[in-house]
Protein backbone atom coordinates (compact mmCIF):
# COMPACT_ATOMS: atom_id res chain seq x y z
CA UNK A 1 0.00 0.00 0.00
CA UNK A 2 1.15 3.70 -0.44
CA UNK A 3 0.03 6.63 0.80
CA UNK A 4 1.39 10.42 0.91
CA UNK A 5 1.64 10.84 4.88
CA UNK A 6 1.62 7.60 7.09
CA UNK A 7 0.63 8.20 10.77
CA UNK A 8 1.24 6.35 13.88
CA UNK A 9 -1.49 6.61 16.57
CA UNK A 10 -4.95 6.92 16.21
CA UNK A 11 -5.48 9.25 19.04
CA UNK A 12 -5.96 12.86 18.75
CA UNK A 13 -3.55 14.11 16.89
CA UNK A 14 -2.93 11.16 14.67
CA UNK A 15 -6.95 11.94 13.95
CA UNK A 16 -6.58 15.52 13.76
CA UNK A 17 -3.74 15.57 11.46
CA UNK A 18 -5.28 12.91 9.20
CA UNK A 19 -8.40 15.03 8.99
CA UNK A 20 -6.88 18.36 8.08
CA UNK A 21 -4.69 17.00 5.69
CA UNK A 22 -7.77 15.29 3.94
CA UNK A 23 -9.75 18.25 3.55
CA UNK A 24 -6.61 19.70 1.41
CA UNK A 25 -6.54 16.44 -0.75
CA UNK A 26 -3.08 14.73 1.10
CA UNK A 27 -3.66 11.26 1.68
CA UNK A 28 -2.94 9.67 4.97
CA UNK A 29 -3.38 5.94 6.58
CA UNK A 30 -3.48 6.10 10.20
CA UNK A 31 -2.00 2.85 12.15
CA UNK A 32 -3.91 2.47 15.64
CA UNK A 33 -2.47 0.08 18.14
CA UNK A 34 -5.52 -0.93 19.79
CA UNK A 35 -9.74 -1.18 18.87
CA UNK A 36 -11.44 2.10 18.59
CA UNK A 37 -13.41 0.89 21.21
CA UNK A 38 -10.27 1.25 23.68
CA UNK A 39 -9.48 4.26 22.42
CA UNK A 40 -12.70 5.93 23.49
CA UNK A 41 -12.22 4.41 26.68
CA UNK A 42 -9.94 6.51 27.89
CA UNK A 43 -11.04 9.46 30.00
CA UNK A 44 -8.26 12.47 29.59
CA UNK A 45 -8.33 16.20 30.31
CA UNK A 46 -11.44 18.14 28.71
CA UNK A 47 -10.45 22.20 28.59
CA UNK A 48 -9.53 23.14 24.72
CA UNK A 49 -7.89 26.91 24.08
CA UNK A 50 -9.36 29.05 21.85
CA UNK A 51 -6.53 28.00 19.10
CA UNK A 52 -7.31 24.10 19.53
CA UNK A 53 -10.97 24.90 19.21
CA UNK A 54 -10.22 26.74 15.95
CA UNK A 55 -8.01 23.75 14.70
CA UNK A 56 -11.44 21.45 15.15
CA UNK A 57 -13.50 24.14 13.30
CA UNK A 58 -11.03 24.09 10.58
CA UNK A 59 -11.24 20.02 10.14
CA UNK A 60 -14.35 20.30 10.37
CA UNK A 61 -15.53 18.55 13.23
CA UNK A 62 -16.25 21.24 15.79
CA UNK A 63 -20.42 20.96 15.24
CA UNK A 64 -20.63 19.38 18.35
CA UNK A 65 -18.16 20.41 20.03
CA UNK A 66 -19.86 24.34 19.92
CA UNK A 67 -22.97 22.97 20.80
CA UNK A 68 -22.65 20.57 24.11
CA UNK A 69 -19.05 22.20 24.84
CA UNK A 70 -19.48 24.92 27.66
CA UNK A 71 -17.47 28.02 26.83
CA UNK A 72 -15.76 29.23 30.64
CA UNK A 73 -14.64 32.85 31.42
CA UNK A 74 -12.70 32.04 34.16
CA UNK A 75 -11.86 29.51 36.72
CA UNK A 76 -11.35 30.05 41.16
CA UNK A 77 -8.05 29.02 42.91
CA UNK A 78 -9.07 28.16 46.00
CA UNK A 79 -6.69 29.19 48.64
CA UNK A 80 -6.41 29.66 52.83
CA UNK A 81 -10.04 28.91 53.31
CA UNK A 82 -11.37 30.89 50.25
CA UNK A 83 -11.90 31.06 46.42
CA UNK A 84 -10.23 33.91 43.99
CA UNK A 85 -11.84 33.80 40.57
CA UNK A 86 -9.58 34.30 37.44
CA UNK A 87 -10.98 36.18 35.30
CA UNK A 88 -10.10 34.86 31.62
CA UNK A 89 -11.88 36.88 29.65
CA UNK A 90 -11.12 40.05 31.60
CA UNK A 91 -7.74 39.39 31.56
CA UNK A 92 -6.89 38.05 28.11
CA UNK A 93 -9.21 40.90 26.54
CA UNK A 94 -11.90 38.31 25.57
CA UNK A 95 -10.62 35.16 25.08
CA UNK A 96 -12.06 32.13 27.22
CA UNK A 97 -11.68 28.36 27.28
CA UNK A 98 -14.04 25.34 26.09
CA UNK A 99 -14.88 22.41 28.58
CA UNK A 100 -15.18 19.81 26.25
CA UNK A 101 -14.18 15.74 26.92
CA UNK A 102 -11.42 14.53 25.14
CA UNK A 103 -13.22 11.55 24.77
CA UNK A 104 -16.25 13.15 23.18
CA UNK A 105 -13.60 14.99 20.50
CA UNK A 106 -11.95 11.32 19.83
CA UNK A 107 -15.19 10.38 18.64
CA UNK A 108 -16.14 13.25 16.56
CA UNK A 109 -12.68 13.00 14.61
CA UNK A 110 -13.36 8.97 14.18
CA UNK A 111 -16.52 9.73 12.64
CA UNK A 112 -15.39 12.37 10.59
CA UNK A 113 -12.12 10.06 9.51
CA UNK A 114 -15.50 7.39 8.10
CA UNK A 115 -17.80 9.79 6.66
CA UNK A 116 -15.18 10.56 4.06
CA UNK A 117 -13.65 7.12 3.63
CA UNK A 118 -10.42 7.70 5.82
CA UNK A 119 -8.12 5.01 6.79
CA UNK A 120 -7.38 3.67 9.94
CA UNK A 121 -6.41 0.83 10.67
CA UNK A 122 -7.00 -0.66 14.35
CA UNK A 123 -4.83 -2.94 16.22
CA UNK A 124 -2.14 -2.65 14.00
CA UNK A 125 1.11 -4.26 16.00
CA UNK A 126 5.08 -4.19 15.52
CA UNK A 127 4.28 -0.87 13.64
CA UNK A 128 8.08 -0.19 12.81
CA UNK A 129 9.49 3.10 10.67
CA UNK A 130 11.90 1.76 7.94
CA UNK A 131 14.27 3.89 5.99
CA UNK A 132 13.39 7.37 7.30
CA UNK A 133 16.61 8.61 6.56
CA UNK A 134 16.00 8.51 3.14
CA UNK A 135 13.15 9.97 0.28
CA UNK A 136 11.36 6.50 0.32
CA UNK A 137 10.64 5.62 4.39
CA UNK A 138 8.09 2.96 4.93
CA UNK A 139 5.64 1.60 7.79
CA UNK A 140 5.79 -2.30 8.21
CA UNK A 141 2.96 -3.56 11.01
CA UNK A 142 1.03 -6.60 11.49
CA UNK A 143 -2.76 -7.26 11.77
CA UNK A 144 -3.31 -10.78 13.07
CA UNK A 145 -1.46 -12.89 11.00
CA UNK A 146 -1.03 -10.69 8.02
CA UNK A 147 2.70 -8.19 8.36
CA UNK A 148 1.94 -5.42 5.53
CA UNK A 149 4.00 -2.62 4.20
CA UNK A 150 3.29 1.08 4.09
CA UNK A 151 5.15 2.99 1.54
CA UNK A 152 4.60 6.93 2.15
CA UNK A 153 7.04 10.48 2.00
CA UNK A 154 6.85 11.23 5.22
CA UNK A 155 5.98 9.31 8.60
CA UNK A 156 3.97 11.21 11.60
CA UNK A 157 4.77 9.72 15.14
CA UNK A 158 1.37 10.62 17.12
CA UNK A 159 1.63 7.51 19.04
CA UNK A 160 1.76 9.01 22.47
CA UNK A 161 4.42 8.86 25.61
CA UNK A 162 4.45 5.18 24.71
CA UNK A 163 5.26 4.91 21.14
CA UNK A 164 7.21 3.54 19.04
CA UNK A 165 8.08 6.53 16.89
CA UNK A 166 10.47 8.07 19.32
CA UNK A 167 12.01 4.77 20.52
CA UNK A 168 13.00 3.51 16.88
CA UNK A 169 15.01 7.53 16.61
CA UNK A 170 19.03 6.38 17.43
CA UNK A 171 19.33 7.36 21.56
CA UNK A 172 22.48 9.58 20.10
CA UNK A 173 20.43 12.13 17.97
CA UNK A 174 17.20 12.66 20.53
CA UNK A 175 17.98 14.49 23.67
CA UNK A 176 15.49 13.83 26.21
CA UNK A 177 14.40 16.48 29.73
CA UNK A 178 12.56 15.00 32.26
CA UNK A 179 11.24 15.46 35.40
CA UNK A 180 9.46 13.28 37.47
CA UNK A 181 6.81 14.85 40.83
CA UNK A 182 6.53 12.71 44.26
CA UNK A 183 2.99 12.32 43.15
CA UNK A 184 0.49 11.62 41.06
CA UNK A 185 -3.73 12.11 40.67
CA UNK A 186 -6.37 10.66 41.66
CA UNK A 187 -9.32 11.10 39.34
CA UNK A 188 -12.75 9.95 40.11
CA UNK A 189 -15.71 10.86 37.55
CA UNK A 190 -19.15 10.86 38.63
CA UNK A 191 -22.81 10.78 37.47
CA UNK A 192 -23.53 14.39 39.31
CA UNK A 193 -23.78 18.02 39.07
CA UNK A 194 -20.58 19.24 39.21
CA UNK A 195 -19.68 21.38 42.32
CA UNK A 196 -19.24 24.48 40.50
CA UNK A 197 -19.91 25.97 37.34
CA UNK A 198 -16.30 26.49 37.10
CA UNK A 199 -13.50 25.00 37.85
CA UNK A 200 -11.91 25.09 41.17
CA UNK A 201 -7.86 24.73 41.53
CA UNK A 202 -7.71 23.97 45.74
CA UNK A 203 -4.21 24.41 47.17
CA UNK A 204 -4.45 23.25 51.00
CA UNK A 205 -1.52 21.58 53.64
CA UNK A 206 -3.58 18.20 52.88
CA UNK A 207 -2.43 18.75 49.17
CA UNK A 208 -3.98 19.54 45.99
CA UNK A 209 -7.08 19.17 44.74
CA UNK A 210 -9.49 20.08 41.26
CA UNK A 211 -13.08 20.25 40.93
CA UNK A 212 -13.50 20.00 37.26
CA UNK A 213 -16.12 18.38 34.78
CA UNK A 214 -17.76 17.08 31.72
CA UNK A 215 -20.79 18.40 31.10
CA UNK A 216 -23.83 19.79 33.73
CA UNK A 217 -24.40 16.28 35.10
CA UNK A 218 -20.87 14.95 35.17
CA UNK A 219 -17.92 15.62 37.35
CA UNK A 220 -14.83 15.04 37.10
CA UNK A 221 -12.47 15.43 40.65
CA UNK A 222 -9.18 15.27 41.70
CA UNK A 223 -6.78 14.70 44.45
CA UNK A 224 -2.80 14.57 44.97
CA UNK A 225 -2.00 11.29 46.33
CA UNK A 226 1.86 10.00 47.03
CA UNK A 227 3.15 8.23 44.38
CA UNK A 228 2.96 5.11 46.34
CA UNK A 229 -0.84 5.31 46.64
CA UNK A 230 -3.13 2.93 44.38
CA UNK A 231 -6.61 2.89 43.42
CA UNK A 232 -7.95 0.39 45.94
CA UNK A 233 -6.29 2.51 48.60
CA UNK A 234 -8.98 5.43 48.02
CA UNK A 235 -12.56 3.47 48.54
CA UNK A 236 -15.36 6.77 47.08
CA UNK A 237 -16.12 6.95 50.50
CA UNK A 238 -12.42 7.97 51.42
CA UNK A 239 -11.85 10.00 48.53
CA UNK A 240 -14.90 12.47 48.95
CA UNK A 241 -14.21 12.63 52.98
CA UNK A 242 -10.36 14.17 51.74
CA UNK A 243 -11.62 16.33 48.68
CA UNK A 244 -13.99 17.75 50.81
CA UNK A 245 -11.24 18.57 53.47
CA UNK A 246 -9.26 20.24 50.85
CA UNK A 247 -11.62 22.80 49.68
CA UNK A 248 -13.13 25.57 51.50
CA UNK A 249 -15.65 25.06 53.97
CA UNK A 250 -18.46 26.75 51.77
CA UNK A 251 -17.57 24.73 48.78
CA UNK A 252 -17.20 21.31 50.47
CA UNK A 253 -20.80 21.89 52.15
CA UNK A 254 -22.32 21.85 48.61
CA UNK A 255 -20.90 19.10 47.07
CA UNK A 256 -23.12 16.41 45.90
CA UNK A 257 -21.27 13.35 45.90
CA UNK A 258 -22.27 9.49 44.40
CA UNK A 259 -20.91 6.56 43.08
CA UNK A 260 -17.68 6.86 41.21
CA UNK A 261 -18.22 5.59 37.39
CA UNK A 262 -14.35 5.70 36.61
CA UNK A 263 -11.13 5.95 39.56
CA UNK A 264 -7.69 6.16 38.08
CA UNK A 265 -4.37 7.10 39.23
CA UNK A 266 -2.46 9.04 36.88
CA UNK A 267 1.40 10.00 37.76
CA UNK A 268 2.88 13.25 37.37
CA UNK A 269 5.79 14.21 34.62
CA UNK A 270 7.26 16.17 32.91
CA UNK A 271 8.96 15.13 29.19
CA UNK A 272 10.42 16.87 25.97
CA UNK A 273 12.22 15.16 23.59
CA UNK A 274 14.37 17.02 21.01
CA UNK A 275 14.67 16.92 18.09
CA UNK A 276 10.92 16.60 16.89
CA UNK A 277 12.26 15.19 13.59
CA UNK A 278 14.62 12.54 12.78
CA UNK A 279 14.88 12.27 8.63
CA UNK A 280 11.02 11.82 7.31
CA UNK A 281 9.77 10.79 10.78
CA UNK A 282 8.38 13.81 12.62
CA UNK A 283 7.22 13.71 16.18
CA UNK A 284 3.41 15.12 17.44
CA UNK A 285 1.68 15.14 20.62
CA UNK A 286 2.35 13.27 23.46
CA UNK A 287 4.55 11.46 21.88
CA UNK A 288 7.59 14.08 22.25
CA UNK A 289 6.26 15.92 25.13
CA UNK A 290 4.20 15.12 28.20
CA UNK A 291 3.43 17.89 30.71
CA UNK A 292 1.64 17.47 34.47
CA UNK A 293 -2.30 18.03 33.42
CA UNK A 294 -2.40 21.50 36.24
CA UNK A 295 -2.38 23.91 33.63
CA UNK A 296 -4.25 21.46 31.08
CA UNK A 297 -1.91 21.86 28.05
CA UNK A 298 -1.29 18.20 27.08
CA UNK A 299 -4.11 18.03 24.34
CA UNK A 300 -3.73 21.52 23.69
CA UNK A 301 -0.35 21.80 23.24
CA UNK A 302 -0.15 18.41 20.91
CA UNK A 303 -2.50 20.91 18.90
CA UNK A 304 -0.10 23.74 18.43
CA UNK A 305 2.48 20.46 16.67
CA UNK A 306 -0.06 19.21 14.78
CA UNK A 307 -1.16 23.42 13.56
CA UNK A 308 2.75 23.78 12.70
CA UNK A 309 3.11 20.05 10.97
CA UNK A 310 0.14 20.60 8.84
CA UNK A 311 0.61 24.04 7.50
CA UNK A 312 4.54 22.32 6.53
CA UNK A 313 3.05 19.76 4.76
CA UNK A 314 0.67 22.04 2.67
CA UNK A 315 3.31 24.19 1.80
CA UNK A 316 5.44 21.08 0.79
CA UNK A 317 2.07 19.44 -1.37
CA UNK A 318 1.18 22.66 -2.74
CA UNK A 319 4.13 24.25 -3.70
CA UNK A 320 7.04 22.26 -2.60
CA UNK A 321 8.53 24.47 0.00
CA UNK A 322 10.09 22.66 2.52
CA UNK A 323 11.11 25.70 4.74
CA UNK A 324 7.99 25.12 7.22
CA UNK A 325 8.95 21.08 7.70
CA UNK A 326 12.51 22.11 7.96
CA UNK A 327 11.67 24.80 10.90
CA UNK A 328 8.76 22.25 12.64
CA UNK A 329 11.06 21.20 15.16
CA UNK A 330 12.06 23.96 16.05
CA UNK A 331 8.84 26.27 15.86
CA UNK A 332 7.17 23.79 17.78
CA UNK A 333 9.42 22.96 20.95
CA UNK A 334 9.40 27.18 21.40
CA UNK A 335 5.83 26.71 22.14
CA UNK A 336 6.30 23.39 23.83
CA UNK A 337 8.39 24.62 26.10
CA UNK A 338 6.23 27.84 26.90
CA UNK A 339 3.51 24.58 27.96
CA UNK A 340 6.47 23.30 30.13
CA UNK A 341 7.11 26.20 31.92
CA UNK A 342 3.61 27.17 32.52
CA UNK A 343 2.70 23.18 33.59
CA UNK A 344 5.98 23.39 36.04
CA UNK A 345 4.68 26.81 37.38
CA UNK A 346 1.12 26.04 38.05
CA UNK A 347 2.20 22.50 39.47
CA UNK A 348 4.83 24.24 41.56
CA UNK A 349 2.35 26.50 42.77
CA UNK A 350 -0.42 24.54 43.97
CA UNK A 351 0.50 21.38 45.15
CA UNK A 352 2.05 20.23 48.14
CA UNK A 353 5.98 19.10 47.86
CA UNK A 354 7.12 16.43 51.01
CA UNK A 355 10.72 17.72 50.25
CA UNK A 356 10.38 21.31 50.78
CA UNK A 357 11.96 22.70 53.48
CA UNK A 358 10.34 25.56 55.28
CA UNK A 359 12.06 28.14 53.21
CA UNK A 360 10.47 27.07 50.09
CA UNK A 361 6.79 26.63 51.43
CA UNK A 362 7.23 30.14 52.47
CA UNK A 363 7.99 31.06 48.68
CA UNK A 364 5.26 28.89 47.91
CA UNK A 365 2.94 30.85 50.02
CA UNK A 366 4.28 34.72 49.07
CA UNK A 367 4.01 33.45 45.05
CA UNK A 368 0.23 32.87 45.77
CA UNK A 369 -0.16 36.44 47.52
CA UNK A 370 1.82 38.44 44.91
CA UNK A 371 -0.05 36.28 42.18
CA UNK A 372 -3.70 37.90 43.63
CA UNK A 373 -2.11 41.17 44.48
CA UNK A 374 -0.70 41.89 41.07
CA UNK A 375 -3.05 42.44 37.73
CA UNK A 376 0.35 41.95 35.76
CA UNK A 377 0.76 38.09 37.55
CA UNK A 378 -2.80 37.14 36.84
CA UNK A 379 -2.61 38.49 33.42
CA UNK A 380 0.13 36.13 32.69
CA UNK A 381 -1.76 33.32 34.31
CA UNK A 382 -4.86 34.30 32.24
CA UNK A 383 -3.05 34.59 29.21
CA UNK A 384 -1.18 31.20 29.03
CA UNK A 385 -4.28 29.05 30.58
CA UNK A 386 -5.86 30.56 27.22
CA UNK A 387 -3.48 29.54 25.34
CA UNK A 388 -0.69 31.47 23.69
CA UNK A 389 -0.37 32.48 20.13
CA UNK A 390 0.94 29.47 17.32
N1 LIG B 1 1.64 1.64 17.13
C1 LIG B 1 0.46 2.22 16.79
N2 LIG B 1 -0.24 3.02 17.62
C2 LIG B 1 0.28 3.24 18.84
C3 LIG B 1 1.50 2.69 19.26
C4 LIG B 1 2.20 1.86 18.34
N3 LIG B 1 3.37 1.29 18.66
N4 LIG B 1 1.77 3.09 20.52
C5 LIG B 1 0.74 3.85 20.87
N5 LIG B 1 -0.17 3.95 19.89
C6 LIG B 1 -1.44 4.69 19.89
C7 LIG B 1 -2.17 4.64 21.22
O1 LIG B 1 -2.96 3.47 21.35
C8 LIG B 1 -3.00 5.91 21.17
O2 LIG B 1 -4.28 5.69 20.64
O3 LIG B 1 -1.16 6.06 19.69
C9 LIG B 1 -2.21 6.84 20.26
C10 LIG B 1 -1.60 8.01 21.01
O4 LIG B 1 -2.62 8.82 21.50
P1 LIG B 1 -2.46 9.76 22.78
O5 LIG B 1 -1.66 9.05 23.82
O6 LIG B 1 -3.81 10.24 23.13
O7 LIG B 1 -1.52 10.96 22.26
P2 LIG B 1 -1.90 12.22 21.36
O8 LIG B 1 -2.78 11.82 20.23
O9 LIG B 1 -0.62 12.91 21.08
O10 LIG B 1 -2.85 13.08 22.29
C11 LIG B 1 -2.45 14.20 22.98
O11 LIG B 1 -2.94 15.29 25.05
O12 LIG B 1 -4.21 15.64 26.96
C12 LIG B 1 -3.09 15.03 26.44
O13 LIG B 1 -2.12 12.97 27.05
C13 LIG B 1 -3.26 13.57 26.58
O14 LIG B 1 -3.69 11.94 24.90
C14 LIG B 1 -3.58 13.23 25.14
C15 LIG B 1 -2.61 14.07 24.44
C1 LIG C 1 -10.12 17.55 33.66
O1 LIG C 1 -11.27 17.98 33.61
O2 LIG C 1 -9.87 16.33 33.57
C2 LIG C 1 -9.01 18.52 33.86
C3 LIG C 1 -9.28 19.86 33.82
C4 LIG C 1 -8.26 20.78 34.01
C5 LIG C 1 -6.98 20.33 34.25
C6 LIG C 1 -6.70 18.97 34.29
C7 LIG C 1 -7.72 18.05 34.10
O3 LIG C 1 -5.99 21.23 34.46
Amino acid sequence: MRTQVGIIGGGPSGLLLSQLLHLQGIETVVLEKHTREHVLGRIRAGVLEHGFAQLMRQAQVGERMDREGQIHEGFFIAHGGRQDRIDLRALTGGKTVLVYGQTELTRDLYEARDRSGGKVIHRAQEVTPNDVNTARPYLTYRVGNEVARLDCDYIVGCDGYHGVSRQSIPQERIKVFERAYPFGWLGVLSRTKPVSPELIYATHERGFALCSMRSTTLSRYYIQVPETDTVADWSDERFFEELRARLPPQVAQGMIVGPSIEKSIAPLRSFVAEPMRYGRLFLAGDAAHIVPPTGARGLNTAGSDIHYLYHALLDHYRSGDDEGLDSYSEHALARVWKGQRFSWWMTTLLHRFPEHSPYEQRLQQTELDYLFSSQQALGSLAENYVGLPF
